[in-house]
């Protein structure tokens, strides 16, 4: 089974990223053949910045590795590293009809928070249906607001099927993370680098802390109990501790006779020691970048020996060869 998802390279990562993203990405290596890539041709509908764009796909590549992508085990890659997706996205383009994109609420939510209406922008449900169908891809892991994206890889590949052969294109299944839950930001709404609220994943220890100790807290004097429902400490602290000291924490609370500022520090210890692990990895990383160029250029080479065997197959069921 062939397993992939790609990941855009958009700025620093924050914890929601690893819990929603990285962790179930890591863990699905198990489970099949897994291609993973850093999507820097998508990242151009939003990133301006040549050496912006250089440094984010570079930190994402680094940060993924230090999360436990194993590179012995899967293939990863820069998007750009294949340049043969832009030939598959012209053939999708010539059968998707343009009332296709003009649904996508991905469109519709980024033109509306001022991103630019390019034809880059409206077009990227068809880069990304090229990214999954270009390696014959079965299972696509991906957050909920992907899955319109999902659903029209699947018609653009039943639209070349049914024009060229039903072999032409393996029809990828969708794996929606529904159940995942949402990780919260340091104000109660989904995190978010959009609501500048985040737990960055890879931070300085200092103003990473600091952004726990100002997470705002009712007035509850140290000697009362304090609520549960509605604690924006608990859910982040259920992330990184132990089913123990969770408990525990639960029943400080019920008890009362604790502070919030106590609260606030176990916090940020828990969230500081969960990652410790995968800082020391990724300061190995930053100090071996030759380590990673290897990476991505192995990954490139693996994946454009898949991308071949597919586009040429598409090449010829099209008439282009
Ligand atoms: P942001 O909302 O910060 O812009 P992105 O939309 O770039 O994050 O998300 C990148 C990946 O991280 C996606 O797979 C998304 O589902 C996941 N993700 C982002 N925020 C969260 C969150 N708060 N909880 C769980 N997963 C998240
Ligand atoms: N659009 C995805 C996102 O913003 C990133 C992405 C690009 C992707 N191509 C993909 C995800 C192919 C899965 C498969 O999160």
């Amino acid at each position: 089974m062939r397993i992939l998802t790609g990941l855009q390279p958009s700025g620093k990562l924050h914890i929601g990223n690893y819990f929603g993203a990285m962790e179930p990405a890591v863990r699905l290596q198990e489970q099949g053949e897994a291609f993973y890539f850093i999507a820097n041709y998508h990242a151009m509908t939003t990133v301006r910045d040549a050496d912006a764009l250089r440094d984010h796909t570079r930190e994402l590549a680094i940060d993924f590795l230090a999360c436990g992508l194993d590179p012995e085990r899967s293939v990863f890659f820069r998007q750009s590293d294949v340049p043969e997706v832009n030939e598959l996205a012209w053939i999708l383009s010539s059968v998707c009809p343009v009332s296709m994109l003009e649904k996508a609420h991905s469109y519709k939510d980024k033109t509306a928070k001022g991103i630019a209406p390019t034809h880059g922008l409206f077009a990227y449900p068809v880069l990304m249906a090229a990214d999954i169908l270009l390696y014959d891809s079965n299972l696509v892991p991906v957050g909920r607001d992907q899955k319109q994206h999902l659903e029209m890889t699947r018609d653009l590949a039943g639209k070349i099927n049914d024009a060229y052969g039903e072999d032409t294109l393996v029809v990828p299944e969708p794996m929606i993370s529904e159940s995942m839950a949402v990780v919260p930001g340091l104000d109660g709404q989904k995190m978010s680098k959009s609501y500048h609220n985040t737990l960055p994943l890879f931070g300085d220890e200092k103003p990473s802390k600091k952004l726990i100790m100002r997470i705002k807290t009712d007035s509850t004097p140290v000697e009362d109990p304090k609520p549960v429902d509605g604690s924006l400490i608990l859910p982040l602290f259920r992330l990184f501790a132990s089913e123990e000291d969770y408990a525990k924490m639960v029943a400080d609370h019920q008890s009362g006779g604790v502070g919030y500022g106590d609260f606030k520090k176990r916090l940020a210890e828990a969230y500081w020691e969960y990652f410790a692990p995968m800082r020391q990895r990724r300061e190995e990383l930053l100090a071996d970048p030759g380590y990673v160029d290897e990476v991505l250029a192995k990954g490139a080479g693996r994946a454009r020996e898949e991308a071949a065997k597919v586009i040429d197959r598409v090449r010829k069921a099209v008439g282009l060869a």
